[in-house]
């Protein structure tokens, strides 16, 4: 296990990691962050799991050994679809994924038992949250009754930082059909720009559907963790680094605007040709 000084890394194809580093940093405001949003490359919900998997090995591997990452949260549904078995195996940090937590606050949250799930074509077609829902009741000693729909195009409109207006209440209304029809009472963001689409999708889906997005249960899971494996700091206030694949600017630009004033610089992160 790596020492305590070293950061937590993230990772995500863009910006949507930044509703969970959003969390982290207000649940463990000492520790140090170091986020990857790989908008050189994405989307990744329209890519073979295989590639994704090779992006996030990239990644996650770089956060510890070009950063020192004392642990990983992969913030990215399609990202721990693919690859969160393969990282676990491969490094000696913890790491922490969207899925699981999710999936135990969706079934906690349910009182009908009918829940849904929304996220990109990658992490819906992988049968991951299933699985993790089916896991989550057997725990939870709950019967429930999972709806799953693919959203692709909402990650583009939030990586263009369009999150309200008419195209995307019009694409949100022929995507959320299923989840309307199956008449849910509670919600799961799987996908971690979704939050973003928070008011467009609650519109469509009615006031009385519990939205869930895993950013905070993904905070708390990484804070049990690193409080297990003896990584959290106990004084402090933590340095934030933000590195992009892409553009530099245009992900200090709108990423200041959808994290808010802790991303103030974005450094890059070459992607190895
Ligand atoms: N934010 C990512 C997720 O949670 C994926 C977005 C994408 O690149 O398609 O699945």
């Amino acid at each position: 296990m790596r020492e305590v000084s070293g950061p937590i890394g993230m990772f995500d194809s863009g910006f949507g990691g930044l509703t969970v580093a959003r969390a982290v940093i207000d649940l463990l405001p000492r520790e140090d962050l170091v986020y990857i949003g790989d908008t050189g490359r994405y989307p990744y919900g329209s890519k073979p799991l295989d590639e994704v998997r090779s992006h996030a090995v990239e990644l996650a591997t770089s956060l510890v050994h070009d950063f020192n990452a004392s642990a990983v949260i992969i913030a990215c549904n399609t990202a721990t679809a693919a690859a969160a078995d393969a990282l676990r195996e491969e490094l000696d940090v913890p790491v922490i994924d969207v899925i699981a937590p999710g999936a135990r606050a969706l079934v906690a949250a349910t009182r009908s038992g009918r829940v849904g799930v929304i996220g990109t074509v990658g992490t819906i077609s992988s049968g991951a949250y299933p699985a993790a829902v089916e896991t989550a009741a057997a725990a939870l000693g709950r019967d429930v009754d999972l709806t799953a729909a693919a959203c692709p195009g909402f990650v583009e409109f939030v990586e263009r930082g369009q999150t309200t207006g008419d195209e995307v209440t019009v694409l949100a209304e022929r995507l959320l059909a299923p989840i309307v029809d199956a008449k849910v009472d509670t919600l799961l963001l799987g996908c971690t720009h979704y939050p973003f689409l928070a008011r467009t999708i609650s519109d469509v889906v009615g006031p009385d559907v519990v939205l869930v997005s895993s950013a905070d249960e993904t905070a708390f899971a990484a804070r049990d963790q690193l409080a297990a494996a003896g990584l959290l700091r106990a004084t402090g206030t933590g340095v934030r680094r933000f590195h992009s694949s892409g553009d530099v600017d245009v992900f200090r630009d709108l990423g200041s605007r959808l994290l808010g004033p802790e991303l103030d610089r974005t450094e890059p992160w070459p992607i190895t040709p």
